[in-house]
């Protein structure tokens, strides 16, 4: 029966994340804090599933349902067991509100933080592993450490003369000679599911802060003989937890400068000023690509080769062709633009407007679910919401659609070859026919015919299309 001993036990995954976070001086709770545009949780959430755990645990409390909400974002329902710890009594405290679920179970707990985003899977992974294997037996308990410089804030690693684990103290009960220890707590950790529940019986609230500590556990199971294994993890980054806005600030930036250096060596992507340009990790950016300073490119978004981005322009979860030019102070949300489209500067697309290949926006146009067909250009000055545009037509400068009567909003449809004169008001519902054309300052209240020319206020028809 020897054998059985090391055969692997299934994995289950308990995160921390109930906490109001009161360092963070917020009314939101702290796991809810956005880091490259996603949660803290939701982070912690990604890496847990890489490690396909039998199920996820999450430890709620405050603003629990949005926690909730956050969670299931990224991990799928059947996966995911929600827990609630009613007060905010510790980290011992909050483990202690799942006992219900797993003090009887045979298998491995690993424990993380929600408030520890930048974890990677691949150290989880040998966390575990030196687990299942310390001493060819494995361990009651294995910690996550790092040594570093400055230590302030984390629970220190005591160990004894042996250099072998002997106990976690915390910032605030640490004596002189405790805080000048390098080595801390990461906050993560592998537990015999069932050695860790009946060990956190034990655990008093006798400290400084008054709470149930879980960093009491490995003391009480080195007390009762257990094995403590000890995984020191060389890479400090990923280890930072965001106890306040300084610290989850700083990890945006280490986030976005990975990103950035990726894709200048992986995918050829120049920047003019990477310290000053925020990329979402989730974008891709095609090759000899270039990127001003100060150019946010957030959520999915997809970027072709050979496009230009000047300063000043935010694109969020939008498609940009190749050969694409976008000059300065754009905001681009929801949107795709095809090929060899020149947009800007000082232009806005959202509502999932499409520009089609060659199609042109420029200064101070504004396109709402719009369709501006190949080749078709509004090049200043413009309005178009809700309408869908053909092929090489073009919107002149001061042209709206007036596509909201106050109460309901109208679409425009307007063909090919169009040319619609200068400050015409296309009042909606209506439709512009193939070839016609609009006299500047015209109103438009009726449909105008193919290859027909309108006039005036309102528009009248001075020349029937044949
Ligand atoms: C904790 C560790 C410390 C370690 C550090 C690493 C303890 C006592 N200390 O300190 O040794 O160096 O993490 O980042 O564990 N939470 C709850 N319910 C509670 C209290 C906390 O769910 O009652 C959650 C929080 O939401 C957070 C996590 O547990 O996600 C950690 O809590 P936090 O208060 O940030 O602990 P630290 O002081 O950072
Ligand atoms: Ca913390």
């Amino acid at each position: 029966m020897e054998s059985l001993a090391n055969e692997p036990r299934p994995l289950d995954i308990l995160i921390l994340a109930a906490g109001l976070g009161t360092r963070m001086r917020s009314n939101l709770a702290k796991v809810l804090h956005r880091l490259d545009d996603r949660p803290l949780i939701n982070h912690v959430c990604r890496t847990a599933i890489a490690l396909a755990p039998r199920k996820i645990y999450v430890v709620i409390g405050n603003q629990g349902e949005e926690v909730k909400n956050a969670v299931l974002k990224e991990v799928d329902e059947s996966h995911a067991e929600f827990v609630w710890q009613e007060k905010q009594l510790g980290t011992g405290d909050a483990v202690n509100a799942a006992r219900r679920f797993l003090e009887n179970e045979d298998s491995t707990l690993l424990i993380l933080s929600g408030d520890v985003p930048m974890i990677r899977p691949e150290t989880l992974a040998a966390l575990v592993q030196l687990h299942h294997n310390h001493r060819g037996k494995g361990a009651a308990c294995t910690i996550l450490t790092v040594k570093l410089n400055d230590p302030t804030g984390y629970g220190r690693i005591v160990r004894d003369e042996g250099g072998l684990f002997q106990k976690i103290v915390e910032q605030r009960d640490a004596d002189e000679q405790q805080a000048e220890i390098h080595e801390i707590n990461a906050g993560i950790y592998c537990f015999d599911t069932k050695k860790l529940f009946s060990a956190l019986a034990k655990v008093q609230n006798h400290n400084a802060q008054g709470e149930y500590y879980l960093t009491d556990v490995p003391e009480l199971l080195r007390a009762a003989g257990e094995d403590i294994a000890i995984y020191q993890h060389r890479d400090s980054q990923e280890i930072e937890g965001v106890n306040n806005r300084v610290q989850l600030a700083e990890l945006e930036r280490q986030i976005c400068r990975r990103t950035i250096s990726r894709l200048m060596l992986d995918y050829g992507v120049t920047f003019i000023d990477p310290k000053n340009v925020y990329v979402n990790e989730q974008a891709e950016i095609g090759r000899d690509t270039v990127i001003y300073p100060n150019v946010r490119i957030e959520g999915e978004t997809v970027i072709g080769d050979g496009t230009t981005i000047r300063s000043g322009t935010r694109i969020t979860n939008s498609r940009v062709g190749l050969a694409v030019e976008i000059l300065d102070n754009c905001v681009i949300v929801d949107s795709q633009i095809g090929n060899q489209c020149t947009v800007g500067p000082f232009a806005r697309l959202r509502g999932n407007s499409i520009m089609e290949e060659g199609a042109k926006v420029g200064n101070f146009v504004e396109l709402k679910k719009t369709n501006l067909g190949r080749g078709s250009k509004a090049n200043h000055l413009t309005y178009l919401g809700d309408a869908t545009i053909g092929e090489n037509t073009n919107i002149g400068a001061g042209t709206i659609t007036c596509n909201y009567d106050g109460k309901d909003k109208h679409p425009t449809t307007i063909g090919n070859n169009v040319k619609i004169g200068s400050d015409t008001m296309l009042v909606a519902p209506v439709t512009v026919g193939d070839g016609a054309a609009t006299g500047a300052g015209s109103v438009v209240t009726k449909d105008v015919e193919a290859e027909a020319l309108v006039v005036g206020v309102p528009a009248r028809t001075v020349k029937k299309g044949e």
